[in-house]
């Protein structure tokens, strides 16, 4: 037994010993960061916090501080572009992995698929270098006109919500950061620089800013992007109610707040409005043959000269520096990130397994799906089946190592079969995203001759299979422009009824990130919605075609029949009007009724549902039960759910919640859970959701905050948002 007092000499000496080596050798990344702090200069403190080339920023050389590098985008790391200018490097080593796009994510309603897809393309932007990964992108389809609705996920914050947190959880295992993007209602493309969004707190809180919440709350997201637009009269890269009370404030957001490229327009509003680090903003060292054009940003000399002068202190800087710096202690300066990897066939059938999960079934009149065992011959149609789809779209645009059309796709899936392949219709031969990758895939024919030679091929096939939709040229699925119309391009509607009309058990593959019209939907026998899927895009449609995977896909968002059902019904709604000071005024007037929120309010039926999507298998749902009849602060609510079919499938089973008597207007229902079960046939299991108070809050705008009102609400049960299957009451107290 050691003596008493020799022992505890020994331990107070050890302590010490190991405060010593703390203190002197900063530990924690916090106590990296002041330690950097301290040690900066004004310059070099000014120097990490705006951009020193297109896509990277400084770092302090004199401290061994790297770069910080960033780079797009939600689908797939972009190829590299010049250093002062968007125009392609041509470089030959950049190509990579094109994941789906977005929304098929958002259709899988798959939390554990979200997960593998961040870290599979975290892993491309780690081995590529990259610090920080611009996406994902969460801003509610609140129009079907959107151009980068395909790049978002659905018109459901809940949905979006708890898709967006195993995502960006999955980027960040890398090292890598997310940056969470376009904070806030930036929900359409026109005047997308010069829109001031006027919208309801309610709104606002129930609607636009739930998934930017949970990326922070639950996701830790150490990046986040301002939008381009204004709101309450202030740009979003710099907007004191959204980024100093709500994001900062309310949220406790630690990170780095990134400027959109070219978001930033105000030093003032920019220091004080907590912009971190300034992207992008119009001046090209080249093009202004200034000796440093970076030097005009907004955040350098205006904002050196303006501490200098003592118009504004360090504090705000200091603010700014520790978060770049926490930024890259994160990522660049974060050894256990890991070594990343590229182009490997782990992501390629990563790319596969979500394509072929997201991929949603809409339609199978006569169970024409799946195409039987080794058919004799297949007719294959339209533009959609050729073209490549990885480039295009704008910032998301990507050099794909390698991408699988839908053509060869099912030639790869059907080796005995006769493919027979007709155009149909001729859009966008010419395919060019960024001047890195042009596919000609012009056809000399005539669009008569085109239809004609369709139509003759579809005499004896066994199957036809007509691949249409959008894709990401200009005015369709494409940043920085809307759509024009609603209805498909290049006079599908008409081809696909001529086609229809002599095939009747035509199947439809419709590629697009958007819901379009499909006037033609009665006349065909499936309809399968393909989204964007990427390098793996044939193969993973062609997966789910031959059956080999069972598909388990439902909507993110709703498809109207109609344009005019939508709740878009004034030009001050959208896009917006221009006043004389060129800023466009939009009025989300609906409120909170987008997407379902809005039909079901309106008694509209859409042609597909938000959360619709068949199975090759079927379900049955027992009954409901709450494990209490009154909710204090949580309640279970509990289905057995089986599949009574002859094949294992997937089944996405969603929790609404209808508060019955609530003393404001609210939703007919509203998305509070959702699981997906894997079953075998015959198989039963029970699926549980936790519900709480947030479970049936609305957000007060006189309080200022979501409350939680005492009353009677039932839970829904679903398949679909219009496919209640089992309900059940329960009292909040
Ligand atoms: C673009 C997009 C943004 C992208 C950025 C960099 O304009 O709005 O999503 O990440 O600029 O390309």
């Amino acid at each position: 037994m050691l003596n008493y007092h020799h022992s505890s000499r020994c331990y107070a000496a050890l302590l010490c010993a190991i405060l010593a080596v703390a203190c002197s050798r900063p530990s924690s990344i916090e106590d990296k960061v002041e330690s950097y702090l301290s040690q900066m200069t004004l310059e070099e403190k000014i120097g990490i916090i705006h951009a020193q080339s297109k896509f990277s920023s400084a770092g302090v050389p004199r401290l061994g501080i790297p770069e910080l590098w960033t780079d797009d985008g939600p689908h797939g790391v972009r190829p590299e572009t010049l250093w002062d200018a968007w125009a392609s490097a041509k470089w030959t080593n950049d190509s990579a992995t094109a994941y789906p796009s977005l929304t098929c994510l958002a259709a899988s309603w798959d939390r554990e698929l979200a997960a593998l897809y961040g870290r599979s393309v975290g892993e491309e932007a780690r081995y590529r270098g990259k610090d920080v990964l611009l996406g994902p992108g969460v801003n509610i389809a609140r129009t079907p006109l959107c151009g980068r609705n395909f790049e978002y996920m659905g018109e459901d914050p809940y949905l979006a919500g708890e898709l967006c947190v195993p995502y960006i959880k999955g980027v960040q295992s890398n090292g890598v950061a997310a940056c969470i993007k376009h904070y806030c209602v930036n929900n359409h493309e026109v005047n997308r620089h010069t829109v001031n969004v006027n919208v309801s707190d309610r709104a606002l809180h129930e609607i636009y800013l739930p998934a930017f919440r949970k990326a922070v709350l639950e996701g830790g997201v150490w990046s986040m992007m301002g939008a381009y637009n204004l709101y309450k009269g202030e740009h979003m890269c710099h907007n004191d109610v959204t980024v100093n009370k709500i994001l900062k404030g309310d949220w406790g957001f630690d990170g780095a707040l990134i400027s959109d490229w070219g978001g930033t327009h105000d030093t003032d509003e920019a220091v004080r409005n907590g912009l971190d680090l300034e992207f992008g903003t119009r001046t090209n060292g080249i093009d202004l043959n200034v000796s440093n054009a970076y030097d005009n940003y907004y955040l350098a000399e205006a904002y050196y000269q303006g501490i200098k002068s003592g118009k504004y202190s360090e504090d705000e800087l200091d603010d700014k520096c520790r978060r770049v710096l926490r930024l890259m202690l994160r990522t660049s300066m974060n050894p256990d990130g890991g070594l990343g990897s590229l182009n490997s066939p782990e992501h390629w059938a990563d790319a596969r397994k979500i394509g072929s999960e997201g991929i949603v079934l809409l339609k199978n009149e006569g169970a024409v799906l799946p195409l039987k065992e080794a058919p004799r011959k297949v007719l294959v149609l339209g533009e959609n089946a050729i073209k490549p789809m990885a480039v295009g779209g704008s910032s998301s645009s990507l050099k794909a190592q390698h991408e699988t059309s839908i053509l060869d796709g099912l030639k790869a899936a059907l080796p005995s079969t006769e493919i027979v392949y007709e155009r149909a219709y001729q859009g966008d031969p010419v395919i060019k995203g960024y001047n890195y990758s042009f596919y000609d895939i012009t056809d000399p024919r005539s669009d008569e001759q085109l239809l004609e030679d369709a139509l003759a091929a579809a005499s004896d096939a066994d199957y036809v299979i007509f691949v249409g939709g959008l894709n990401k040229a200009k005015f369709q699925d494409c940043e920085g422009q809307d759509r024009l119309e609603y209805h498909l391009p290049y006079n599908q509607d008409a081809i696909i009824g001529a086609i229809a009309a002599v095939r009747p058990d035509l199947i439809y593959v419709n590629v697009s990130g958007s819901p379009v019209a499909m006037p033609f939907a009665d006349e065909v026998s499936a309809i399968v919605q393909a989204w964007y899927l990427g390098s793996e895009t044939g193969n993973a449609l062609a997966d789910v075609l031959t059956g080999k995977v069972n598909p388990s896909g439902k909507l993110p968002f709703s498809f109207p029949r109609e344009y005019a059902d939508c709740p878009i019904r004034t030009e001050a709604q959208y896009p917006g009007i221009k006043g004389e000071d060129g800023i466009s005024q939009c009025d989300y007037s609906e409120g909170i009724y987008v997407g379902y929120r809005w039909y079901e309010s309106q008694n509209i039926k859409p042609l597909f549902a938000f959360g619709y999507g068949l199975s090759y298998t079927s379900f049955s749902y027992g009954e409901a039960r709450a494990s209490s009849s009154k909710m204090g602060r949580s309640l279970t609510v509990s289905v057995p759910v089986t599949n009574t079919g002859d094949r294992a499938g997937a089944e996405v089973v969603q929790l609404y919640v209808s508060a019955l008597n609530s003393s404001v207007d609210r939703p007919v229902k509203e998305l509070k859970g959702f699981e997906k079960v894997w079953l075998e046939p015959g198989q039963t299991k029970t699926v549980k959701f936790a519900l709480d108070e947030e479970s049936v809050s609305y957000y007060d705008e006189g309080l200022g905050r979501w409350v939680a009102e005492k009353g009677e609400y039932e839970a829904l049960v679903a398949s679909s948002s219009d496919d209640v299957r089992a309900k059940v009451r329960f009292t909040k107290n």
